[in-house]
Order: structure tokens, then sequence, then C-alpha cells
């Protein structure tokens, strides 16, 4: 019968009977639950033939690299390999408006950064298979040329070059959502992991309405983390299917703080809830929050003097504003 611990010890199963007693395998991980649970299965199976790559495109939120170079590492014992791209990433973004070719750039850097770790561990010590975390509703829904494959193609490295051949081994291909959240649990990762909300792969560079830079990036990256953690106290993350944060950079408005006038941006509130993501709902938030979250930011954030609440259903909106 189903229990987490049933899965755990069938998949464990599965995958050395794939992997075979001296096969290599690699991962990527992006921050997100099944990316995480996918090689925390893996490891179980295989130990330190699992090696793990995690490109760091600096758009990610507050704490997430810590999340996966500490605290996943520690929960799991993975050998892991961060790739710093940051810079790569932004030189490749500048002046970029559009949000399609943000994705694009993105996508293509991604795969371009995580290639370059494969490779070097491939010709370093013969890896033949890759790891990926698709789920039962990506098989499904995969095949068509619909907008779900393909916002989820750069996440599951789809794009590797002919020359660079891997067996997949994707043991979450069975799991919903829910399930694997509960395989990551019975695995003993970490609760920010587990229960992480949905996170685009393009990350905070489609939240930044505007070209993309360091400092919008820092200013952008404040304001989230004020955002979730006041939702989070006012014990909202499961009514709160996500809340994007988005700021407005090439928008200015005034506002007045202390004795001086600003001329400054708004970053916009987006709580949503939903179900699949496909229809949503604007979250009734509290006041009481809402006005903790707004002083907070035009407090700490300098260049914030306005934030305002986006209260569209999906649809007619889409949950991020690009
Ligand atoms: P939208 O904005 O289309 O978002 O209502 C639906 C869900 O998908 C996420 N999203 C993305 N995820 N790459 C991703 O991996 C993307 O380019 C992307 N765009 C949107 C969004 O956060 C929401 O959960």
């Amino acid at each position: 019968d189903w229990t987490p611990a049933n899965i755990v010890a069938e998949t464990v199963d599965a995958i050395r009977a794939q992997i075979g007693p001296t096969g290599r395998a690699i991962c990527g991980l992006s921050g997100g639950v099944d990316s995480a649970v996918a090689a925390a299965l893996v490891q179980q199976a295989i130990g330190d033939r699992l090696t793990c790559v995690f490109v760091d495109h600096g758009l990610l939120r507050e704490g997430e690299r810590g999340q996966v170079e500490r605290d996943f590492v520690a929960a799991t014992g993975v050998d892991l390999v961060t790739v710093d791209a940051a810079e790569v990433f932004l030189r490749e973004l500048a002046d970029v408006v559009d949000p399609e070719e943000k994705r694009k750039i993105i996508g293509r850097e991604f795969i371009r950064s995580f290639e370059g770790a494969a490779r070097d561990l491939a010709e370093g010590a013969g890896v033949d298979f890759l790891v990926q975390g698709t789920l039962y509703p990506d098989v499904v829904e995969s095949g068509g040329g619909s907008g779900a494959a393909n916002i989820k193609s750069h996440h599951n490295v789809g794009g590797l070059p002919d020359d660079l051949q891997f067996a997949l081994v994707e043991p979450l291909r069975s799991l919903f959502k829910d399930e694997v959240r509960a395989v990551g649990t019975e695995l003993g990762l970490p609760e920010t992991i587990v229960a992480r909300q949905p996170f685009p792969g393009p990350g905070l560079a489609i939240r930044i309405i505007g070209a993309v830079d360091a400092d919008r990036l820092a200013t952008l990256r404040r304001a989230d983390a004020i955002a979730r953690e006041e939702l989070s106290a006012a014990g909202l993350d499961r009514t709160i299917w996500q809340c994007p944060v988005v700021l407005l950079a090439d928008v200015r408005s005034v506002g007045v703080q202390g004795d001086g006038r600003t001329y400054g941006h708004p970053v916009v509130l987006r709580p949503v809830s939903s179900e699949d993501a496909m229809t949503a709902d604007w979250t009734r938030v509290p006041y009481e929050t809402l006005e903790r979250i707004s002083t907070r930011i035009t407090n700490e954030c300098a260049e914030i003097n306005r934030v305002v609440l986006d209260v569209t259903s999906k649809p007619p909106g889409t949950i991020e504003w690009e």
C-alpha cells in the first residue's frame, strides 16, 4: 500500500537496478522540491556515485543558495558542485527588456553552465546517467507544444547536445507533487525545500519589469524576503499558492519620506491562491499583514517608495507579470 516509506524503498531498489553496481550519475539542483527529492532518492541508492550540480544564476531569492549548499547537503550528504554563473547571466541579460527574450537567454545560459559542469564530470569520472525530477503531470503534458512543456524546458535540461549522451533516471515519474513532498519529508529534507512554493526557473529576472541589473536584483531580493517573512509569520503559507513581488523598475513615482521628496519605484504584491497554477484567484491577505509588508518594504528598501496590490484573477492576468 501507498506510504512514503514504501515509495522510498521501491524507488531506491529500482534506481539501483537501473544504474547498476558501478554506474555514476549527475543531477541538476534548482533549489526546488522536485530536483531535491529526485537527487535524495538517487543518493540513497548509489551514495557518492551521484554528483549534484547547482547552477547559481544570480536570479535566486534570499537564502536559496544556502538552502541548497548548506541545508540540503547537511540532510543528504550529497556530493555537490556549485557553478557560480551570476556574472555571465547578468552580462547576457544587460539591457534586455522583453520577457521571452529574457527567458531564452536564461534557458540558453543555464544549459551552457550545466553542460560545462556535466562535461567535466563525465570526462573525469565516466558519468552515464542524468537524474531528472520529472513528475507524473510533466510526463502527461510533455510532447505537445503546450505552454507547460515550454515553461519546463530549461528546468529539465532537455537541450543537452548530442555528443553528451546520458541515460535518464526519473524517479518521480509516477508521482504527483504532494506525493513528492511526502517522500521528501520521509527522506528528512529541510522544510524550506520540501514546502517551497512554486518559483519560476528564470527567477527574479522576470519579476523586474525592465532591464535586469545587480542593483535592481538586490532591491527586489530584499523586498521579496520581507514579503515572504511577513506572510509566513501571518500563517499564510498554505493559503497562498505563491506571492510574486514585482519591481516596476521603469516606473517612478513621487513620494515623501522624512523631510525629503523621493522619486522611487513601486513594487507590486501578487498573492494568489490556486490548485495548479492554470487558474488563480487573488488572495485576500488581511490588511494588517499588508500594512506590515508595506511599512517594512518602504522603510528597508531605499529605492522603493510605494507598495501596490494586484487584485486580478487568472484569467485574465497571469500569475507572473512577465
Ligand atoms: P503564469 O505567470 O503563466 O505562471 O500564470 C504559472 C506558473 O508557472 C510559473 N512560471 C514559470 N516557471 N519558468 C518556470 O519554471 C517560467 O518561465 C515560468 N513562467 C511562469 C509561475 O511562477 C506560476 O507558478
